[in-house]
């Protein structure tokens, strides 16, 4: 399906919403209940089941893993009725398992649609990330500039001073030198303790009071990621982290040349054209209200953004149980 085509599927956004729907609404009766496989395969199911009911003919490119390790939404496998046009997947069926399993905020089921070939097929490794959101010139931070440098330059750029930056960052050893030198210039240090995707996607809306986004978390969430600022606007570069040789052997097997192992990845490496974007909240977080079930009707809060139309809606869905 060229470009072009694309931009007139926008029923495509609103059978995204349907599907991460299903995803929320399948995970949110596992939170709290401590157990991460247990959440996480329930909105497999329910997102696995919805992709199929529609006449689409997708291929998942960003999924739960390679085809011997995940059974369902593999990397490769089609999905849809094959009818419809060819669309490339990225999908995390549920963006925060130990936070459902915890009962904590911030918790999503996340999808991104892309013309066929418009997605960067990431491979399960991690990614060093910096975000920032719309609005600056391009190139106003850099992933290989020190995140005090990055902050200063941020500030110039909004004319504010460096402690008026605040910096959401995972909250992980692996980011101790990051959040000192952050310090260093006196920016405030939002931690998460998971959910990247949100981390990155908080950047683009001043209301949640993040400025930029550092720090090295999976792959798969940095396409995600860049699928929501491709519609929103905002600012990407992304780097593969490999810990050992076999993630760089399967890297390969997906098509990954040595060459691109030091590359800096930007938003239009990762997602070329154009992408539709839906998340829905499993537990109430800063971009998103979780689903609540009372009173017999079922209630969900959904963001669905379309690049090719530069349209954002917020999405509230009330049915019976
Ligand atoms: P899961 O939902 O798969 O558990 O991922 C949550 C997450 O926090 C992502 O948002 C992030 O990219 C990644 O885990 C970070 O990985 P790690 O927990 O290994 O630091």
């Amino acid at each position: 399906m060229a470009g072009d085509d694309f931009k007139l599927e926008r029923n495509l956004a609103m059978d995204a919403v349907r599907v991460t729907e299903a995803a929320a609404i399948a995970s949110w009766r596992l939170v709290g209940h401590g157990d991460e496989k247990a959440a996480d395969q329930a909105a497999v199911d329910a997102m696995r089941t919805a992709l199929n009911s529609l006449d689409i003919d997708g291929l998942i490119v960003i999924g739960e893993g390679e085809r011997d390790e995940a059974p369902m939404l593999y990397i490769g496998e089609k999905v849809g009725t094959g009818k419809g046009p060819r669309i490339d997947i990225a999908l995390d069926p549920l963006e925060g398992t130990t936070l459902t399993a915890k009962a904590m905020s911030n918790a999503l089921a996340v999808m991104a649609f892309a013309p066929g070939g418009g997605m960067l097929h990431a491979p399960d490794t991690y990614m060093d990330k910096i975000a920032v959101g719309p609005g600056f010139a391009k190139g106003v931070v850099d992933l290989d500039a020190s995140p005090a440098d990055n902050v200063r330059a941020l500030a110039k750029a909004k004319g504010v001073e460096p402690r008026e930056i605040t910096a959401c960052v995972l909250d992980r050893p692996r980011h101790t030198e990051i959040i000192a030198s952050l310090r260093s210039v006196g920016a405030r240090v939002h931690l998460i303790t998971d959910g990247d995707v949100a981390g990155v996607i908080n950047t683009t809306d001043p209301s949640t009071q993040i400025d930029i986004y550092i720090g090295s978390g999976g792959a798969p969430e940095g396409v995600l990621a860049c699928a929501a600022l491709k519609c929103v606007g905002g600012q990407f570069q992304g780097r593969l982290v490999f810990r050992n040789d076999d993630e760089k052997a399967r890297a390969r097997r997906i098509g990954f040349q040595d060459a691109d192992f030091g590359r800096k990845y930007d938003l239009d490496d990762l997602v070329k054209g154009d992408a539709i974007f839906s998340a829905t909240g499993v537990t109430k977080g800063a971009l998103l209200d979780g689903v609540t079930i009372a009173g017999g009707f079922v209630q969900t809060h959904t963001l669905v953004m379309n690049s090719a139309t530069r349209t954002v809606r917020e999405i509230r869905m009330k049915r019976p149980v």
